[in-house]
């Protein structure tokens, strides 16, 4: 079964086709980062117009490069959120007219849920191995779901302030780094010692599932205003910092699946996504830290995509769950964007 996936709800247009829930068989992305890094971050009014230009062209470009036509198509799978207003606008309507036109069913896919199938893409069956605990770390979300087929998400942990991701691109911009943050923290990292600056340990409690990031921005900030306070930062103080800050930021959800795991015995295997799982340092530190299978998706389905909406699509068209399918004959396209 072929899936066509459609995702716009941040600065990422993307359009794929993905077979059974696991094969990708084209995957598009235009990025919009350049567009939006000279501002230091994504301008949701600039987002949605970029979409609105791309989409189209896009479309037809991931139908022609995989040598198909909406006819081979069985179904289609859109982000409805969550994610920027203006920018899902554009996808579900867009969506919602392909649909129309072809005639296919629609399928609203919840994009922190479809982070997960980005690390299915590309496993062999039988894999991940259920029930398993999913993490998404992404510039939005920090939870943790316990997950005992492709379809079934409980919730067991969530940032009650920033996301992970969100903490690598504040502390990036208060180092003077370019936006998006987070590579930039990775990268600078590198050449510093995890151990040169002691970080506060965030939300120790064991028993607390959830997850926070202000506490460890404000750390960053205070330790920054006293430094500087005696002249500019060294680079060898600035590369440090990077490094005590990702391991403590990424070590809070090492600590957090621990306890999710006592919560959780009989889970079978980890499953680790979103745009934070590109990190490579979370990656090595996840293995030494975990003792049960995990998977992580390739780099291309950390950040946004649409094979991953494409596969979760596929997933809940199979399920047919709670009605979440659209028929062509059950909405008209001039519906407001939201599907409920
Ligand atoms: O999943 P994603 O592409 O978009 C959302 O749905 O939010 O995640 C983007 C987030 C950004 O905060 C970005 O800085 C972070 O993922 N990120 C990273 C790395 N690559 C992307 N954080 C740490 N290390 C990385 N290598
Ligand atoms: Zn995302």
């Amino acid at each position: 079964m072929k899936i066509l996936g459609i995702e716009s709800s941040c600065d990422e247009t993307a359009i794929a086709v993905v077979e059974d829930g696991r094969h990708v068989i084209v995957s598009l992305v235009a990025s919009q980062t350049d567009i939006h890094a000279q501002f230091g971050g994504v301008v949701p009014e600039i987002a949605a117009r970029q979409h609105l230009e791309t989409i189209d062209a896009l479309s037809d470009a991931a139908l022609r490069k995989a040598s198909l036509t909406m006819e081979d198509i069985d179904a289609l799978a859109v982000t409805r959120g969550p994610g920027l207003v203006g920018s899902l606008v554009v996808g579900i309507a867009y969506a919602k007219g392909l649909a129309l036109g072809s005639g296919k069913p629609l399928i609203p896919v919840d994009h922190v849920k479809a982070h997960v199938h980005g690390a299915v893409l590309g496993l062999s069956e039988g894999k991940p191995e259920f029930p398993c605990l999913a993490i998404v770390v992404s510039g939005g979300h920090t939870n943790i779901f316990a997950m005992k087929d492709f379809t079934s998400y409980e919730l067991l942990a969530y940032s009650i302030d920033d996301a992970c991701g969100e903490c690598f691109d504040k502390v990036a911009k208060l180092l003077g780094l370019p936006y998006p943050g987070g590579p930039q923290i990775e990268k600078k990292a590198l050449a510093g010692d995890p151990k040169a600056i002691p970080m506060p340990t965030i939300m120790a409690k064991k028993s607390d599932l959830r997850f926070s990031y202000s506490g460890l921005k404000t750390f960053i900030v205070n330790f920054l205003r006293k430094e500087r306070a005696n002249g500019d930062l060294s680079e060898t103080m600035a590369a440090n910092l990077c490094a005590a800050f990702q391991d403590e930021a990424l070590m809070q959800i090492v600590r957090k699946l621990k306890s999710a795991l006592v919560v959780k015995p009989k889970t079978q295997s980890i499953v680790v996504c979103g745009g934070v799982s590109a990190n490579q340092r979370f990656r090595t530190l996840m293995r030494e830290n975990i003792g049960l299978p995990t998977y992580f998706p390739a780099l291309a389905y950390c950040s946004d995509n649409a094979a991953m909406i494409a596969a979760y699509g596929h997933h809940l068209f199979k399920a047919e769950k709670n009605g979440t399918i659209f028929k062509t004959d059950d909405w008209d396209a001039y519906s407001r964007f939201q599907f409920s």
